[in-house]
């Protein structure tokens, strides 16, 4: 089959590899008919990750199933599913809690966690491909209506719209309540419509890329550049009032300041300075424990320089770590089946899976009209 493989830094190319097969009596095969390029991809593909070339791409996937293995008892083939990005037994300590992003028994021992197409997120290929080996098919598969509908939003349930919608719940937001979300990325798009969604009185949105600002806009957040000065202060200023409830840090490790100077730590220290004393903070944006990158040799085994005293002064909370995407998916795909989310809002191209590269090429740039791109296999 043809699938989207890392080369080397800056570098995918569609190629043939081997064809998936069923492994396990647990597993199903999916046909792919979407499957997007998400911000984490752009680590790796940035050569910032320990990933190694050859690794097939994609842990946002959605599709048709075409094999179903022997165990598994809720499926069939010819069902529309969409697959959360955490590969997941269902039946760990940590599976049993809602905690699928820290599955026990998926990854090396000793570690936590599994998905599809992700360095050190155990052996599972990802789904920028024709097809896709889903493990513990029936813990790991969300049934979608059968047809073509809401592909777009439905695509979302992988990964962004619950890993925005957990920012949110991480930071502990509740009705009336006001945030602030970093990042203006997809992940940041969809914490701030959560945020709307679950009754927030005002979402600001930070970023400095004037069309994705736009996007914040248009769903009803406040966009605030920080080219236009420090962030916390534009935000205490439209406020009033000493911070915000809430905050959310939908940008991570590469976070950069005005000058375009990566600071690892820049967004984490201005959460500290935007959210009010008591308040929450939730981090989806990613932290690594290595930065083969990094701009220096802390930060190359993911220490940074944290205002831990300013915090701990505060009395702030912060949650952290992969989403557990499949805790949220069943009820937001409802949200869309029942016309009360559309999360595609933030969707700009749908592509054939040829177009892969150049598509890496111009979502990496963050140019305009890249703010999330759909890959359809089938388009081909
Ligand atoms: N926790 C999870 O489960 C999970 C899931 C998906 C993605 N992620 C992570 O979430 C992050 C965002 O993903 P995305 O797809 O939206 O990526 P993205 O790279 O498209 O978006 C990041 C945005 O942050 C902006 N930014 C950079 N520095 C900033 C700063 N100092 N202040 C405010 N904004 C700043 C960039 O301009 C960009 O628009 C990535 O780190 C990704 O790996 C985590
Ligand atoms: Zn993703
Ligand atoms: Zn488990």
């Amino acid at each position: 089959m043809r699938a989207l493989v890392y080369q080397g830094p800056y570098e995918v190319a569609v190629q043939d590899v081997e064809d998936p097969a069923i492994q396990d009596p647990s597993d199903v095969i999916v046909r792919i008919t979407t499957s997007a390029i998400c911000g984490s991809d752009l680590h790796m593909y940035e050569g910032r990750t320990d990933a190694e070339p050859g690794i097939t791409f994609g842990h946002e996937n959605m599709g048709v199933i075409e094999e179903v293995g022997p165990g598994v008892t809720s499926l069939s083939k010819g069902d529309r599913v969409v697959l959360p990005f955490n590969v997941a037994c269902g039946f760990c300590t940590n599976c049993r809690r809602g905690k699928s992003a820290f599955c026990l028994t998926v990854n090396d021992p000793g570690t936590a966690g599994g998905a599809y197409g992700y360095v050190g997120m155990g052996p599972y290929p990802g789904g920028q491909a024709e097809y896709l080996r889903v493990p513990f098919a029936d813990y790991n598969c969300v049934p979608l209506p059968a047809g073509t509908e809401h592909e777009s939003d439905f695509a979302l349930l992988a990964d962004i719209f619950p890993t925005g919608y957990h920012g949110v719940e991480l930071s502990g937001m509740q009705p009336g309540d006001t945030i602030a979300v970093y990042g203006a990325g997809p992940v940041g798009q969809m914490a701030a419509y959560s945020a709307l969604l679950r009754g927030a009185s005002r979402v600001f949105v930070v970023d400095h890329v004037s069309h994705r600002l736009d996007i914040a806009r248009d769903i009803g957040a406040e966009p605030i550049n920080f080219d236009d000065g420090d962030p916390a202060q534009q935000i205490t200023e439209a406020l009033g009032d000493y911070g915000t409830d809430r905050g959310v840090d939908a940008v991570g490790y590469q976070a950069t300041v005005s000058s375009g100077e990566e600071q690892p730590a820049v967004v984490l220290n201005q959460l500290v300075d935007t959210v009010r004393h008591t308040g929450g903070i939730g981090v989806v944006g990613l932290y690594l424990p290595s930065d083969p990158g990094a701009p220096d040799e802390h930060s190359a085994k993911g220490e940074l320089l944290y205002r831990i005293g300013r915090f701990f002064e505060k009395g702030q909370t912060m949650g952290t770590g992969q989403a557990d995407a499949k805790r949220y998916a069943h009820q937001l795909r409802d949200m869309i089946i029942e016309g009360r989310a559309e999360p595609s809002f933030v969707v700009s191209k749908d592509i054939p899976l040829s177009q892969a590269p150049d598509a890496y090429a111009r979502f990496d740039k963050r140019e305009d009209g890249y703010s999330k791109v759909l890959l359809h296999p089938g388009m081909d």
